[in-house]
């Protein structure tokens, strides 16, 4: 518990660690299929970010009496294909009653002990590399004010409904080690914990980082989520701008991504061909910054 991992692992043999997470929540869009969907990316994200697959969920739900029964079916059926495009079945679940409604999955992978990622795996010399773009929190709030276009909304949806599956089949074939995915605590608070865990220090280049589309547009009329300023809060002692950024610029860093990327720490002479092979099978990756010794992010 005191540097706590993406997901529980529990040793079986010498061939397989089974890994274990759950994560559930409120709404993050107005349509209940991409919702279910999204929330189960979500929660099977914690299982590829210990370089697992997984093979079994169970959900776990809360909604009020009063929601149609064609919503409820909805949310559920978004999760399921969701789950069975990972590879995975859910096997049933758990309901109660709730005001307002929380969805997700209690989910299981299978690792070899060897390939296990975690956060404390990240070396100086490695390279970090961004599997999603960023940007999730502060067009989730658009949405929600009313304020996001369709195209936006659409886009930043197809992004949190996507696995990351595929950088956790590119990790796992170049054996990388150390990992974690990028959610509520934001880039800079996942990168942290990376950083904490691993004893090393990162550095990260503004340049590179990867937004959507319109992000940097609902981020200059500062539209964002609670949460980005809690992040900014709890992190910022932590992190050294190295240049003067615009406000909106840093809380961008600051702001939490539901169903964001793996951050991979990658040794360096593999990520030229990671990145060949990651044309290959359609998964976008970024490069965004080094590890490097210290105990700070820097960020130019
Ligand atoms: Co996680
Ligand atoms: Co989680």
């Amino acid at each position: 518990m005191d540097d706590p991992d993406d997901a529980a692992v529990w040793r079986i043999d010498d061939e397989r660690s089974l890994v274990v997470t759950t994560d559930f929540f409120t709404p993050v869009v107005d349509t209940p299929y991409e919702y279910g969907a999204i929330a189960a990316a979500n929660s099977l994200s914690d299982i590829y970010a210990m370089g697992a697959e997984p093979f079994l969920a169970l959900n776990i739900a809360a909604f009020p009496p009063d929601l149609p029964a064609e919503f409820l079916s909805e949310i559920l059926r978004g999760g399921a294909e969701k789950a069975k495009e990972a590879g995975a079945v859910v096997a049933g679940g758990h309901t109660v009653q709730d005001k307002e409604p929380k969805y997700g999955l209690i989910a299981l992978g299978f690792v070899h002990p060897d390939k296990l990622m975690t956060k404390s795996g990240a070396r100086p010399g490695d390279v970090l590399v961004l599997s999603k773009p960023l940007g999730f929190g502060t067009i989730s709030t658009a949405i929600k004010q009313s304020k996001a276009s369709l195209e936006d909304m659409h886009e930043v949806i197809d992004w949190m409904s996507r696995l990351n599956k595929g950088a956790a089949i590119l990790a796992n074939e170049f054996g990388v080690r150390g990992a974690t995915d990028v959610t509520g605590f934001s880039l800079l608070g996942h990168a942290w914990e990376l950083a904490s865990a691993s004893n090393v220090g990162l550095r990260l280049e503004w340049e590179k980082i990867p937004f959507t589309n319109n992000a940097k547009h609902y981020a200059e009329q500062y539209i964002f989520p609670g949460g980005a300023s809690d992040n900014r809060l709890f992190y910022q002692s932590h992190i050294d701008f190295k240049r003067s950024f615009e406000e909106y610029e840093e809380m961008l860093l600051f702001d939490p991504q539901t169903s964001g990327g793996l951050l991979l720490s990658v040794p360096p002479g593999l990520v030229n061909a990671m990145q060949e092979r990651a044309k290959e099978i359609d998964q976008p990756l970024w490069v965004i910054g080094e590890v490097v010794e210290g105990d700070h992010i820097e960020v130019f």
